[in-house]
Formats: structure tokens, sequence, C-alpha cells
């Protein structure tokens, strides 16, 4: 049995509700150049820009539906700690909100949220489902300032004090669908390990750090996840090896 279970996804568990990843031939990444749309002097470049391509994402976000390893996941982290009275917490790099549509709570969105805006001028984040412009106003203080809640690259992901205090005390790390390359993110399995928490990754094939891992278990999310959650939740501990 666990006692403190950290799960980090990323954007291949929203692949199979449509949600395009970044890296792949037909990625996000592929469509867009980086620092014109994800990065603060991309913004500064351009500001109508960049509120279009986020206010495209917010508007296509809402007929999403989550898939069942989004919904493996709020299962988990209702059913473990009831029976096992142990901690599940999920950390995202998402910007969607299929975790929230799935079930789950106090999801710690490290890379911002669609679904939220942030004042440049107050500091102050909230939930936001328009369009905005740069000639948005603050709800709280009225500036024309505001920008999408997204980390950029070159920025600090939100909640980093709360990740690293949950990553050193975990006994069992799960990282759904994310490439690898992006840190501080990539770097999580590295810290779990390192503790001596076992290990498991869930992708199409091994990313990028998959070698840090105990084992991973290759092929959709969709179809992976649930059984290795039925599993969890029944038997109370998983696999050691594979
Ligand atoms: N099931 C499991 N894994 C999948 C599936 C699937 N159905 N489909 C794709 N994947 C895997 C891919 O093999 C790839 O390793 O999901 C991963 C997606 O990788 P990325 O597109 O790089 O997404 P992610 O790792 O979340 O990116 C990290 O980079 O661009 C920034 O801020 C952005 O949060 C993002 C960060």
């Amino acid at each position: 049995m666990f006692n403190h279970i950290v799960i980090l996804t990323g954007a291949g568990i929203s692949a199979e509700s449509g949600i395009p990843v970044f890296r792949s031939e037909t990625g996000l990444w592929e469509q867009e150049r980086v620092e014109d749309v994800a990065t603060y002097e991309g913004f500064s470049r351009d500001p109508v820009k960049v509120h279009n391509f986020y206010n495209k994402m917010r508007q296509s976000i809402k007929t999403k539906v989550p898939n069942p390893a989004h919904l493996a996941l709020a299962r988990l982290q209702k059913e473990y700690p009831q029976k096992y009275g142990a901690t599940v917490d999920l950390v995202t790099q998402n910007i969607d909100d299929l975790h929230e549509k799935a079930g789950s709570t106090d999801i710690i969105h490290m890379h911002g949220e669609l679904n939220s805006i942030l004042c440049e001028h107050c500091g102050k984040r909230y939930p936001y489902f328009e369009d905005s412009t740069p000639k948005s106003e603050c709800k709280h203080c009225h500036h024309q300032s505001l920008r999408p809640d997204i980390v950029w690259f070159g920025e600090m992901p939100y909640q980093m004090e709360r990740i690293e205090k949950l990553l050193y005390r975990c006994d069992l790390f799960i990282a759904i669908g994310t490439s690898g390359v992006v840190y501080p993110a990539a770097g999580f399995c590295q810290v779990a390990s390192s503790v001596g928490a076992l290990c498991v990754e869930f992708n199409l094939e091994p990313s990028a750090v998959g070698s840090s891992f105990n084992y991973g278990l290759y092929g959709k999310a969709s179809v992976t996840l649930p059984q290795f959650v039925d599993e969890l939740i029944e038997k109370g501990t998983a696999k050691q090896s594979v």
C-alpha cells in the first residue's frame, strides 16, 4: 500500500479527447512558433495574436469531454484515500479543464489555465471564460492589463514549493502523457526516485526521461491507465517492475 501518491499529467492524456498535443507532426508547436505565442516577448510584440491564440483554445475546450484516463484518475483520487487513508495529489501541465470535468479536485495547474486570466497590473488571477483582448478590463482594478493565465517559456511554474514538498514525501509517482522535455516537470521523476518512490510512466512510447522510471506502460492512456488504477484501488499496491 502507498501513503502518498503524486500524479503528473501532460498533453497526451487529453489527446484522445481531441485536444492536440504540443510535440508531434500535427502538434501545436508544428503549427505555431513557440516564441510567438508562448513567451512574454511574443505577447509584448503582438498581444492581439496571443490573446486570439488562447481565445481560440478557450473556446475549443468548451465542447471537449474527459476520456477514460481522466476518469480513472478522478476515481483514484476519490477511492484510494477512502480505502487506504493515503493522499493522492494531481499535478498537471495541461491548461485544459478535463480533470475538473472528470471530477478531480484540488488540481495543481502548474502551467496555468485557459479558464483563468491574470492581471498584470494588480496581479490577481480569476476564472475567465470569455474572449480577452488588450482592451479587456480587470474586474478588480479596472486596468486594461489582462493576459492569458498561462505560464510561458522562461516563467516560473505555479505552486513549485508545494509540488516539491509532495514529491519529497511520495512513495508512488505516476507520469501520464508527457514527453519529458520541459523542465521542471521533466525532473519530477528523479526527485521522487531519490526518495525511493516507485515511478511509473504511461505513454505511447518511452519519454525523453523514460529511463528514470522503474517501468513504463506503453499504449493509449485511455486503455492502460484505467486497468492500472483498478488494480491499484483493488489491491492497494502496484507491480514493482514489468
Ligand atoms: N496516451 C498516452 N500518451 C500519449 C497519448 C496517449 N493517447 N498521445 C500522446 N501521448 C504522449 C506522446 O507520446 C508525448 O510523449 O504524450 C506526450 C505529449 O508530449 P508533449 O506534446 O510534449 O506535451 P507535454 O509533455 O505535456 O508538454 C509539456 O510543454 O509546450 C509546453 O507548456 C507546454 O505543458 C506543456 C509542456
